[in-house]
Protein backbone atom coordinates (compact mmCIF):
# COMPACT_ATOMS: atom_id res chain seq x y z
CA UNK A 1 0.00 0.00 0.00
CA UNK A 2 1.45 3.33 -0.75
CA UNK A 3 1.67 5.12 2.51
CA UNK A 4 -1.41 7.87 3.46
CA UNK A 5 2.28 10.34 3.37
CA UNK A 6 2.87 10.21 0.00
CA UNK A 7 -0.63 11.97 -0.32
CA UNK A 8 0.44 15.16 1.24
CA UNK A 9 2.97 17.71 0.30
CA UNK A 10 6.27 18.23 2.24
CA UNK A 11 5.97 19.66 6.10
CA UNK A 12 6.77 23.05 4.99
CA UNK A 13 8.28 24.62 7.91
CA UNK A 14 10.86 22.32 7.74
CA UNK A 15 12.37 24.10 4.77
CA UNK A 16 12.78 26.94 7.02
CA UNK A 17 14.76 25.02 9.48
CA UNK A 18 18.20 26.74 8.18
CA UNK A 19 16.96 30.09 8.24
CA UNK A 20 15.94 29.70 11.71
CA UNK A 21 19.38 28.53 12.76
CA UNK A 22 21.03 31.79 10.98
CA UNK A 23 18.08 33.94 13.15
CA UNK A 24 19.41 32.17 15.90
CA UNK A 25 22.91 32.56 15.55
CA UNK A 26 22.66 36.69 15.22
CA UNK A 27 23.81 38.39 18.16
CA UNK A 28 20.83 38.87 20.99
CA UNK A 29 18.94 36.17 19.72
CA UNK A 30 15.98 34.76 17.08
CA UNK A 31 13.30 36.92 16.91
CA UNK A 32 10.45 34.45 15.64
CA UNK A 33 7.84 36.02 14.12
CA UNK A 34 7.12 32.92 11.76
CA UNK A 35 4.36 30.40 13.44
CA UNK A 36 1.77 32.86 14.83
CA UNK A 37 1.70 31.07 18.28
CA UNK A 38 0.67 33.16 21.37
CA UNK A 39 3.26 34.04 24.35
CA UNK A 40 1.52 35.85 26.32
CA UNK A 41 -0.55 34.07 29.75
CA UNK A 42 -3.29 32.08 29.71
CA UNK A 43 -6.03 34.81 31.51
CA UNK A 44 -6.38 33.81 35.36
CA UNK A 45 -9.38 33.28 34.81
CA UNK A 46 -9.32 30.27 32.83
CA UNK A 47 -6.03 29.06 34.58
CA UNK A 48 -8.17 28.77 37.42
CA UNK A 49 -11.62 27.08 35.50
CA UNK A 50 -8.63 24.27 34.16
CA UNK A 51 -7.18 23.62 37.75
CA UNK A 52 -10.71 23.65 39.47
CA UNK A 53 -11.56 20.61 36.73
CA UNK A 54 -8.18 19.01 37.48
CA UNK A 55 -9.74 15.75 39.18
CA UNK A 56 -12.03 14.87 36.15
CA UNK A 57 -11.60 10.90 36.47
CA UNK A 58 -13.85 9.88 34.32
CA UNK A 59 -14.29 9.96 30.61
CA UNK A 60 -15.89 13.21 29.19
CA UNK A 61 -18.14 12.89 26.06
CA UNK A 62 -17.99 14.25 22.60
CA UNK A 63 -20.68 16.72 22.61
CA UNK A 64 -19.57 18.31 25.47
CA UNK A 65 -21.10 19.04 29.28
CA UNK A 66 -24.45 20.54 29.24
CA UNK A 67 -22.52 23.74 31.16
CA UNK A 68 -20.18 23.70 27.55
CA UNK A 69 -23.21 23.69 25.05
CA UNK A 70 -24.76 26.59 27.06
CA UNK A 71 -21.73 28.35 26.71
CA UNK A 72 -21.30 28.13 23.25
CA UNK A 73 -24.50 28.81 22.18
CA UNK A 74 -24.85 31.67 24.64
CA UNK A 75 -21.39 33.28 23.06
CA UNK A 76 -22.16 32.61 19.43
CA UNK A 77 -26.03 34.05 20.33
CA UNK A 78 -24.14 36.95 21.70
CA UNK A 79 -20.83 37.80 20.09
CA UNK A 80 -22.28 36.92 16.38
CA UNK A 81 -25.34 37.50 16.31
CA UNK A 82 -26.64 34.25 15.70
CA UNK A 83 -30.11 33.84 16.76
CA UNK A 84 -31.77 30.70 18.12
CA UNK A 85 -29.02 28.14 18.69
CA UNK A 86 -29.74 24.44 20.29
CA UNK A 87 -27.35 22.50 21.34
CA UNK A 88 -27.50 20.69 18.34
CA UNK A 89 -26.82 23.51 16.35
CA UNK A 90 -22.85 23.53 18.32
CA UNK A 91 -19.64 20.51 18.38
CA UNK A 92 -16.57 21.09 20.22
CA UNK A 93 -13.25 19.91 18.53
CA UNK A 94 -9.72 19.18 19.69
CA UNK A 95 -8.14 22.75 18.64
CA UNK A 96 -9.70 23.38 15.12
CA UNK A 97 -6.76 22.31 13.34
CA UNK A 98 -7.41 18.47 13.65
CA UNK A 99 -11.25 19.31 12.43
CA UNK A 100 -9.88 21.19 9.63
CA UNK A 101 -7.70 18.42 8.71
CA UNK A 102 -9.86 15.34 9.21
CA UNK A 103 -13.23 16.94 8.04
CA UNK A 104 -13.87 15.63 4.60
CA UNK A 105 -12.93 11.87 5.98
CA UNK A 106 -15.51 12.50 8.41
CA UNK A 107 -18.02 13.96 5.87
CA UNK A 108 -17.26 10.56 3.80
CA UNK A 109 -15.78 12.95 0.96
CA UNK A 110 -13.07 10.87 -1.00
CA UNK A 111 -12.38 10.13 -4.87
CA UNK A 112 -14.48 12.11 -7.14
CA UNK A 113 -15.65 14.94 -4.64
CA UNK A 114 -13.97 18.32 -4.76
CA UNK A 115 -13.21 20.33 -1.90
CA UNK A 116 -12.57 24.10 -2.43
CA UNK A 117 -10.33 26.65 -0.56
CA UNK A 118 -8.84 30.44 -1.09
CA UNK A 119 -5.69 30.07 -3.35
CA UNK A 120 -3.88 32.02 -0.39
CA UNK A 121 -4.41 29.90 2.49
CA UNK A 122 -3.73 28.04 5.97
CA UNK A 123 -2.67 25.03 4.45
CA UNK A 124 -4.33 22.38 6.37
CA UNK A 125 -7.54 22.89 4.13
CA UNK A 126 -5.55 21.08 0.82
CA UNK A 127 -4.34 18.62 3.75
CA UNK A 128 -8.03 17.79 4.21
CA UNK A 129 -9.29 16.93 1.14
CA UNK A 130 -5.82 15.18 0.44
CA UNK A 131 -6.29 12.77 3.55
CA UNK A 132 -9.72 12.12 2.28
CA UNK A 133 -8.61 11.29 -1.11
CA UNK A 134 -10.65 14.13 -2.45
CA UNK A 135 -9.51 16.49 -4.86
CA UNK A 136 -8.55 19.52 -3.57
CA UNK A 137 -9.56 23.18 -6.00
CA UNK A 138 -8.40 26.63 -5.27
CA UNK A 139 -10.77 29.26 -5.95
CA UNK A 140 -10.11 33.33 -5.69
CA UNK A 141 -11.60 34.38 -2.41
CA UNK A 142 -11.81 38.38 -3.33
CA UNK A 143 -12.62 38.29 -7.15
CA UNK A 144 -15.05 34.90 -6.07
CA UNK A 145 -16.76 36.84 -3.36
CA UNK A 146 -17.30 39.67 -5.27
CA UNK A 147 -19.31 37.85 -7.84
CA UNK A 148 -16.98 39.35 -10.73
CA UNK A 149 -17.44 38.00 -14.20
CA UNK A 150 -14.86 34.91 -14.77
CA UNK A 151 -14.12 34.08 -11.41
CA UNK A 152 -16.72 31.02 -11.17
CA UNK A 153 -16.16 27.85 -9.30
CA UNK A 154 -16.86 24.97 -11.03
CA UNK A 155 -20.01 23.61 -8.67
CA UNK A 156 -19.51 19.84 -10.17
CA UNK A 157 -18.15 17.46 -7.49
CA UNK A 158 -17.52 19.94 -5.39
CA UNK A 159 -19.10 19.10 -2.09
CA UNK A 160 -17.04 21.17 0.48
CA UNK A 161 -16.36 25.17 0.32
CA UNK A 162 -13.99 26.73 2.64
CA UNK A 163 -14.36 30.13 3.65
CA UNK A 164 -11.34 32.00 5.86
CA UNK A 165 -12.22 35.53 7.15
CA UNK A 166 -10.33 37.11 8.47
CA UNK A 167 -7.75 35.76 6.48
CA UNK A 168 -4.67 33.97 7.14
CA UNK A 169 -2.16 34.66 5.14
CA UNK A 170 -3.33 37.70 4.15
CA UNK A 171 -5.31 39.28 6.91
CA UNK A 172 -8.20 40.37 4.38
CA UNK A 173 -12.19 40.37 5.62
CA UNK A 174 -15.21 39.51 3.33
CA UNK A 175 -17.63 42.25 3.68
CA UNK A 176 -21.19 40.78 4.86
CA UNK A 177 -22.47 40.95 1.23
CA UNK A 178 -19.66 38.73 -0.02
CA UNK A 179 -20.67 36.53 2.77
CA UNK A 180 -23.75 36.46 1.87
CA UNK A 181 -23.47 36.27 -1.86
CA UNK A 182 -21.13 33.02 -1.39
CA UNK A 183 -23.07 31.31 1.31
CA UNK A 184 -26.49 31.78 -1.79
CA UNK A 185 -24.21 30.41 -4.28
CA UNK A 186 -23.13 27.16 -2.15
CA UNK A 187 -26.97 26.62 -1.23
CA UNK A 188 -27.97 26.96 -4.74
CA UNK A 189 -25.30 24.37 -5.65
CA UNK A 190 -25.92 22.09 -2.52
CA UNK A 191 -22.55 22.73 -1.32
CA UNK A 192 -21.34 22.78 2.21
CA UNK A 193 -19.57 26.12 3.68
CA UNK A 194 -17.49 25.54 6.39
CA UNK A 195 -16.37 29.24 7.24
CA UNK A 196 -12.97 29.18 8.94
CA UNK A 197 -13.47 32.67 11.86
CA UNK A 198 -10.57 31.71 14.21
CA UNK A 199 -9.59 35.17 13.60
CA UNK A 200 -13.33 37.13 13.77
CA UNK A 201 -11.45 38.76 17.39
CA UNK A 202 -8.89 40.52 15.89
CA UNK A 203 -10.11 42.92 13.68
CA UNK A 204 -7.97 45.99 13.13
CA UNK A 205 -9.04 48.19 10.59
CA UNK A 206 -11.87 48.64 8.40
CA UNK A 207 -15.49 46.80 8.79
CA UNK A 208 -15.87 43.94 11.70
CA UNK A 209 -14.71 41.06 10.64
CA UNK A 210 -18.63 39.24 10.73
CA UNK A 211 -19.82 35.57 10.76
CA UNK A 212 -21.32 33.35 7.96
CA UNK A 213 -24.02 33.18 11.06
CA UNK A 214 -24.97 36.80 11.19
CA UNK A 215 -28.58 37.11 10.17
CA UNK A 216 -28.07 38.97 7.13
CA UNK A 217 -25.69 36.62 5.88
CA UNK A 218 -27.01 33.37 6.29
CA UNK A 219 -30.76 34.72 6.52
CA UNK A 220 -31.30 33.29 9.79
CA UNK A 221 -30.79 30.07 8.87
CA UNK A 222 -28.25 27.13 9.54
CA UNK A 223 -28.93 25.57 6.37
CA UNK A 224 -25.64 24.24 4.68
CA UNK A 225 -22.97 26.41 6.83
CA UNK A 226 -20.73 25.71 9.77
CA UNK A 227 -18.28 28.54 11.59
CA UNK A 228 -15.50 26.90 13.02
CA UNK A 229 -14.19 29.11 16.34
CA UNK A 230 -11.13 28.83 17.99
CA UNK A 231 -9.84 30.14 21.72
CA UNK A 232 -6.15 29.58 20.62
CA UNK A 233 -6.06 33.28 19.22
CA UNK A 234 -8.25 35.22 21.30
CA UNK A 235 -7.99 33.49 24.53
CA UNK A 236 -4.02 32.60 24.22
CA UNK A 237 -5.32 28.82 25.04
CA UNK A 238 -3.07 27.29 22.21
CA UNK A 239 -1.71 24.86 24.59
CA UNK A 240 -5.02 23.77 25.44
CA UNK A 241 -6.94 22.80 22.29
CA UNK A 242 -9.82 24.28 22.52
CA UNK A 243 -12.13 25.17 19.32
CA UNK A 244 -16.13 24.47 18.34
CA UNK A 245 -18.47 24.30 15.54
CA UNK A 246 -21.52 26.20 15.60
CA UNK A 247 -24.09 25.74 12.36
CA UNK A 248 -26.30 22.92 10.47
CA UNK A 249 -27.92 21.26 13.05
CA UNK A 250 -27.92 17.95 10.50
CA UNK A 251 -24.58 18.15 9.28
CA UNK A 252 -23.00 18.80 13.45
CA UNK A 253 -25.22 15.51 14.38
CA UNK A 254 -23.49 13.31 12.05
CA UNK A 255 -20.35 14.44 12.82
CA UNK A 256 -20.79 13.76 16.60
CA UNK A 257 -22.01 10.44 15.81
CA UNK A 258 -18.41 9.90 14.05
CA UNK A 259 -16.55 11.36 16.32
CA UNK A 260 -18.15 9.57 19.01
CA UNK A 261 -16.91 6.75 17.22
CA UNK A 262 -13.62 7.89 16.92
CA UNK A 263 -12.95 9.02 20.39
CA UNK A 264 -12.77 12.42 19.50
CA UNK A 265 -13.15 13.98 23.26
CA UNK A 266 -12.05 17.76 24.60
CA UNK A 267 -10.48 17.14 27.81
CA UNK A 268 -13.02 17.75 30.48
CA UNK A 269 -10.57 20.37 32.35
CA UNK A 270 -10.45 22.05 28.44
CA UNK A 271 -14.16 22.28 28.90
CA UNK A 272 -14.24 23.80 32.09
CA UNK A 273 -11.61 26.20 30.78
CA UNK A 274 -13.61 27.16 27.32
CA UNK A 275 -16.15 27.93 29.79
CA UNK A 276 -14.28 30.68 31.88
CA UNK A 277 -13.03 31.57 29.05
CA UNK A 278 -15.99 32.70 26.93
CA UNK A 279 -17.96 33.60 29.51
CA UNK A 280 -15.22 36.94 29.93
CA UNK A 281 -14.72 39.04 27.46
CA UNK A 282 -12.50 41.55 29.46
CA UNK A 283 -9.29 39.23 28.82
CA UNK A 284 -10.43 39.41 24.93
CA UNK A 285 -10.05 43.39 25.00
CA UNK A 286 -6.50 43.15 27.09
CA UNK A 287 -4.99 40.51 24.53
CA UNK A 288 -6.49 42.82 21.55
CA UNK A 289 -4.05 45.43 23.03
CA UNK A 290 -1.15 43.88 23.18
CA UNK A 291 -1.69 43.09 19.84
CA UNK A 292 -2.76 46.32 18.11
CA UNK A 293 0.56 47.66 19.64
CA UNK A 294 2.88 45.29 18.50
CA UNK A 295 0.90 45.29 14.87
CA UNK A 296 1.99 49.41 14.83
CA UNK A 297 5.36 48.65 15.62
CA UNK A 298 5.71 46.00 13.22
CA UNK A 299 4.10 47.26 10.51
CA UNK A 300 6.23 51.35 10.88
CA UNK A 301 9.15 49.16 10.83
CA UNK A 302 8.92 46.65 8.10
CA UNK A 303 7.25 50.00 6.32
CA UNK A 304 10.48 52.13 7.47
CA UNK A 305 12.62 49.08 5.81
CA UNK A 306 11.00 49.08 1.86
CA UNK A 307 8.62 46.52 2.97
CA UNK A 308 4.68 47.25 1.20
CA UNK A 309 1.93 46.13 3.75
CA UNK A 310 -0.91 44.55 1.89
CA UNK A 311 -4.34 43.87 3.20
CA UNK A 312 -3.93 42.52 7.20
CA UNK A 313 -6.97 44.74 8.06
CA UNK A 314 -7.09 41.62 10.83
CA UNK A 315 -6.04 38.48 12.49
CA UNK A 316 -2.46 38.18 13.70
CA UNK A 317 -0.21 38.90 10.67
CA UNK A 318 1.36 41.96 8.12
CA UNK A 319 1.25 40.59 4.87
CA UNK A 320 3.81 42.16 3.28
CA UNK A 321 6.27 42.41 -0.01
CA UNK A 322 9.66 44.39 -1.15
CA UNK A 323 8.26 42.83 -4.46
CA UNK A 324 11.24 39.59 -4.83
CA UNK A 325 11.26 36.12 -3.97
CA UNK A 326 9.92 35.62 -0.83
CA UNK A 327 12.77 33.24 0.08
CA UNK A 328 15.15 36.23 -1.21
CA UNK A 329 13.15 38.01 1.62
CA UNK A 330 13.20 35.35 4.38
CA UNK A 331 17.03 34.81 3.77
CA UNK A 332 17.84 38.74 4.07
CA UNK A 333 15.69 39.38 7.44
CA UNK A 334 16.83 36.14 8.84
CA UNK A 335 20.42 37.57 8.71
CA UNK A 336 19.29 40.42 11.02
CA UNK A 337 18.02 37.64 13.53
CA UNK A 338 14.56 37.89 12.05
CA UNK A 339 12.39 35.35 11.06
CA UNK A 340 9.35 35.39 8.87
CA UNK A 341 7.08 32.55 7.23
CA UNK A 342 7.25 32.56 3.36
CA UNK A 343 4.14 33.59 1.24
CA UNK A 344 4.68 30.16 -0.75
CA UNK A 345 3.58 27.85 2.68
CA UNK A 346 0.26 29.50 1.54
CA UNK A 347 0.41 28.83 -2.52
CA UNK A 348 2.06 29.50 -5.45
CA UNK A 349 0.32 33.29 -4.88
CA UNK A 350 2.39 34.01 -2.01
CA UNK A 351 5.48 33.59 -4.00
CA UNK A 352 6.43 37.67 -3.09
CA UNK A 353 4.72 38.01 -0.17
CA UNK A 354 6.28 36.98 3.73
CA UNK A 355 3.66 37.03 6.59
CA UNK A 356 4.74 38.68 9.63
CA UNK A 357 2.82 37.37 12.69
CA UNK A 358 2.88 39.88 15.80
CA UNK A 359 2.64 36.72 18.27
CA UNK A 360 5.86 37.90 20.41
CA UNK A 361 6.78 39.40 22.84
CA UNK A 362 6.89 43.22 23.74
CA UNK A 363 10.80 42.74 24.47
CA UNK A 364 11.35 40.51 21.40
CA UNK A 365 9.07 43.15 19.39
CA UNK A 366 11.55 46.29 20.15
CA UNK A 367 14.30 44.07 19.28
CA UNK A 368 13.06 43.33 15.83
CA UNK A 369 12.32 47.33 15.24
CA UNK A 370 16.10 48.13 16.62
CA UNK A 371 17.07 45.78 14.06
CA UNK A 372 15.19 46.84 11.18
CA UNK A 373 15.93 50.47 11.49
C1 LIG B 1 -6.86 29.85 9.51
C2 LIG B 1 -6.54 28.93 10.62
N1 LIG B 1 -7.40 27.95 10.93
C3 LIG B 1 -7.15 27.09 11.93
C4 LIG B 1 -6.01 27.20 12.70
C5 LIG B 1 -5.78 26.19 13.78
O1 LIG B 1 -5.93 26.70 15.04
P1 LIG B 1 -6.16 25.75 16.31
O2 LIG B 1 -5.92 24.33 15.88
O3 LIG B 1 -5.18 26.18 17.31
O4 LIG B 1 -7.58 25.94 16.73
C6 LIG B 1 -5.09 28.19 12.42
C7 LIG B 1 -3.85 28.29 13.21
O5 LIG B 1 -2.96 29.04 12.96
C8 LIG B 1 -5.36 29.09 11.36
O6 LIG B 1 -4.52 30.07 11.04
Amino acid sequence: MPPVSSRLPAFPWDRLEPYKAAATAYPGGIVDLSVGTPVDPVPAVVQEALAAASDSPGYPTVWGTGELRDALTGWAGRRLGAAGLAHTNVLPVVGSKELVAWLPTQLGLGAGDRVAYPRLAYPTYEVGARLAGAEPVVYDAETFATGAAGTELDPAGLKLLWLNSPSNPTGRVLTKEELRRTVAWAREHGVLVFSDECYLELGWEGAEPVSVLHPEVCGGSYEGIVAVHSLSKRSNLAGYRAAFLVGDAAVLGELLQIRKHGGMMVPAPVQAATVAALGDDAHVAVQRERYAARRAALRTAFQGAGFRVEHSEASLYLWATRDESCWDTVGDLSKRGILVAPGDFYGAAGERHVRIAFTATDERVRAAVARLA
